[in-house]
This record gives C-alpha cells, structure tokens and sequence, in this order.
C-alpha cells in the first residue's frame, strides 16, 4: 500500500488537531478530521482553508497544492466516518477520561489493523490504551506546537504497543517529512521532562533574589546562545499551558523534588497572568510598558548559566541512564522540539562532565536538597572525563 493509499482520522480540532490534519493531507492523504463541537470544527475548517490560501497568495505552497490540500482534508461530525482509517491520531483535551471514553468508542468503529495514536502531552500512554481490548495497537504520536511547522514528532510506545506498530507509525510520520525519536512512556516523553529545568532553575534562581528575570533571560540568552531566555518563553508558552505541564511531570514522578513547581508561577497562573496572550505575565506586554533592563554583569550572567545548563545537562544525563531514549535522540528532541542551540549531551562534551559534575555536585552540598543531587552517570562519567561522542560535530 503506497503511503497516499491511506486515510488518516484525526480526533479533535484545536490547535494541534488542525496542524496533525495538515501535516497528513499535505502528504497527499486523505484525511477526517473529528470534533465533538460543531462550532470548533467550523471555525477549524475556515481558518485552514484562510491558512492555504494565504500560503498559496504568499507562494509559499502553489494554488494547486493547496487545492489539493482542501479536497483532501473532510470535516465530520460522527465518528462512523473512520471506519476506514488506517491511522487515528487523537488531539482532544487533555483528560485521561475523556481519552479513553473516545478511544473505547474508536475500537468499535475501525478495523482491526487500524493503528490508535494520541498526541497527549502529559498522559501514559498505557493508560489510555487501557481502555482498549486491544492495547497493542495504541502508541503515542506526540507532535510539536505549531505542528505544521515544527519538525519533530516523539514516538512513544507503551508497555503494551507491539514493537511493529512503534516501528510503522514511525516510518509513516517520517514519510510526511518529519523527524521522530523513540521515547519510553514516561512523565514528559523526553522534550517535556528534560527542558523542565530551564523554567524551574531559573524561577527558584529569580525566588532566591540572586537575579532579576531580564537578568536571568540575558545570561541564557547571552552566554547558552537560547533564542529566548526562560521568563520570555514561559510567556510565549502561556504560564497556564507551562504550569499544568510542570505540575503534571512532578505528580506522575512521584513528587520528586527536581521537577517541583514554583508557587511563583503557580500565582501567575491562578492571577491568569498567562503571559502574551493575557497581556501580562512575568512581563507586561502593555503597548506603554517599559521592558525592564537586564543587569549586564559577566560573572552573574555566566555563574546564572553554570546552574541553569548543569541542572539541563543533569536530566538528559539521566534520561540515558535510565534508557528513556538513545543519546542522539535526546540531542535531537532538544534541538528541533524547544530550539535549544546544541544537543545537551554533545553540549556537555564540550563543557566537559566534569565541569557540569563539579556545579551538581557544589549546588547540592550547598543546598542538601535531592533536586541537585548529580545522576549516576554524570557521576561516573565527570570523575572518568568521559564523553558522550567521541567525535565532535564540524
Ligand atoms: N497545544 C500544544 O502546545 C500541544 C502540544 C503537543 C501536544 N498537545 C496535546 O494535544 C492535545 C490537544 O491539544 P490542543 O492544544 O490542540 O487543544 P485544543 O483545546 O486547542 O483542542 C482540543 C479540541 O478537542 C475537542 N474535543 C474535546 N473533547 C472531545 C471529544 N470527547 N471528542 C472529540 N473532540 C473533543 C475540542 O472541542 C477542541 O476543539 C492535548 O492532548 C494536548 O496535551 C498540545
């Protein structure tokens, strides 16, 4: 069967549904696009077709492609209308009830080979597909926000997916031009639970008064090479979508202390300071607002740094440790899912283990606190000098 024999079902029109709709019918399939709301579904519609035809005016994509993109993409109310699908992409809200009432629902619709996906951020996938009878079948498809644009896509096989359905929805996601790394089922897959730190280490650092936020974005910024500094994309993000994620990672690790929440977001969140798109958030983005000026001191900025990158490079260390992904999956979920500069591991070779083993290791009898203990790996690695690549990118 030819890649553009298939049909693909996508459950749930918002903001990710609609770019996953996208991404599939630009790859020339056919695709259904689902929603429980009538109203979401319409306004979904008319703002992809806005969408093509203003790629189309812009000659980004030509007026035929996007033609073809429309008569591609239908737009339906029942969920009969899947019984076809080769492939089921679920992007509702994110609530593991209302996950597995659908996915239940689904089983009884399509045919047996279908493969079920969600694009759940923040769920177990095995728990979803618990409410399947056939749980081998269900997998995680994690897309990136905007999905049209960004180009990696975790895979995620739980406990119960059969190794040949991981190894398929991965070739049929790199088929519409993507780029998939493995990842356990885990709290945050790897993009989500590895990038925590930058938030939360910088948050504590602005709590304990060391810096002021401009400061804290400088120093990333200035001294990692981030194309925002955390303060900046926590606004970008919205504090509510960053905070649920945070809180939602530390619960389902079992309260460990690495991935606390702040109470300082928390206020945000519960003020719906949410940060662009609410006007305010860390920052006032009032038209009259006066941006705060960072203080542009070389020494903060790179002890600001140090902390920030080892407590980074901490995680994804131990995201190999405990074999949540292959190395070069993690350098590349870090660089094409939240645009960080380098890969963290290839980025600690050349800050050397030892270097980020010495922060840990300060940060941690300074404080007694479990949160900087250093993983085992950087441990034994930083004291050998080892490295993760033995040859370095050009
Ligand atoms: N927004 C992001 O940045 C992002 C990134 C990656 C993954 N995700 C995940 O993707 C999923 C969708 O997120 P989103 O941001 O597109 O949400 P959204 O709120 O923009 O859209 C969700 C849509 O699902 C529909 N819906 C709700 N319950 C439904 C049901 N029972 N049946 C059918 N449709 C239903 C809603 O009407 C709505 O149109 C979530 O699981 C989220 O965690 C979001």
């Amino acid at each position: 069967m030819s890649s553009k024999d298939k049909t693909i079902g996508v459950i749930g029109s918002g903001a990710m549904g609609a770019g996953i709709a996208q991404v599939a019918a630009t790859a020339g399939h056919k695709v259904i696009v689902y929603d429980n709301n009538a109203a979401a579904l319409a306004k979904a519609k008319s703002a992809m077709w806005a969408l093509l035809d203003k790629l189309a005016e812009k000659q980004k994509i030509k007026p035929e492609a996007a033609a073809e993109i429309k008569t591609n993409i239908s737009f339906e109310e029942d969920l009969v209308h899947f019984k076809d699908c080769t492939l089921v992409i679920e992007a509702i809200v994110e609530n593991l009830e209302v996950k597995q009432k659908v996915f239940a629902q689904l089983e009884n619709i399509v045919s047996s080979g279908c493969v079920l996906a969600s694009n759940t951020s923040s769920l177990s996938i095995a728990s979803i597909a618990s409410a399947c009878t056939n749980t081998s079948r269900v997998v995680g498809i994690h897309f990136f926000n905007p999905a049209a644009v960004m180009p990696l896509v975790e895979i995620i096989p739980a406990i119960t997916t059969a190794a040949a359905v991981a190894q398929q929805s991965k070739a049929w996601v790199e088929s519409w031009g993507k780029i998939c790394v493995m990842a356990k089922d885990t709290p945050g897959f790897i993009v989500n639970r590895v990038a925590r730190s930058f938030y939360g280490e910088s948050i504590r650092m602005y709590e304990e008064g060391i810096a002021d936020i401009a400061t804290i974005d400088w120093a990333l910024k200035q001294f990692g090479g981030f194309k925002m500094g955390p303060f900046e994309l926590m606004d970008f993000i919205g504090n509510d979508v960053n905070f649920k994620v945070t809180e939602s990672v530390w619960e389902q690790f079992f309260f460990d202390p690495r991935f606390k929440p702040s109470l300082t977001q928390k206020r945000l969140y519960e003020a719906k300071l949410f940060g662009r798109k609410s006007g305010r958030g860390y920052y006032d983005y009032a038209e009259s607002a006066i941006k705060p000026e960072p203080l542009k001191d070389a020494a903060l900025g790179k002890m600001i740094f140090d902390r920030v990158i080892a407590m980074l490079m901490n995680e994804a260390i131990d995201s190999v440790y405990l074999r949540l992904a292959t190395k070069e999956d993690i350098d590349l979920a870090m660089t094409l899912g939240v645009n960080y500069p380098k890969g963290l591991l290839r980025w600690a070779d050349e800050i050397g283990l030892d270097h980020v083993l010495n922060t840990m290791s300060s940060l941690y009898e300074l404080y007694g606190e479990e949160r900087y203990r250093p993983c085992l790996l950087l441990k034994h690695m930083g004291k050998e000098k080892q490295k993760f690549y033995t040859q370095q990118m050009a």
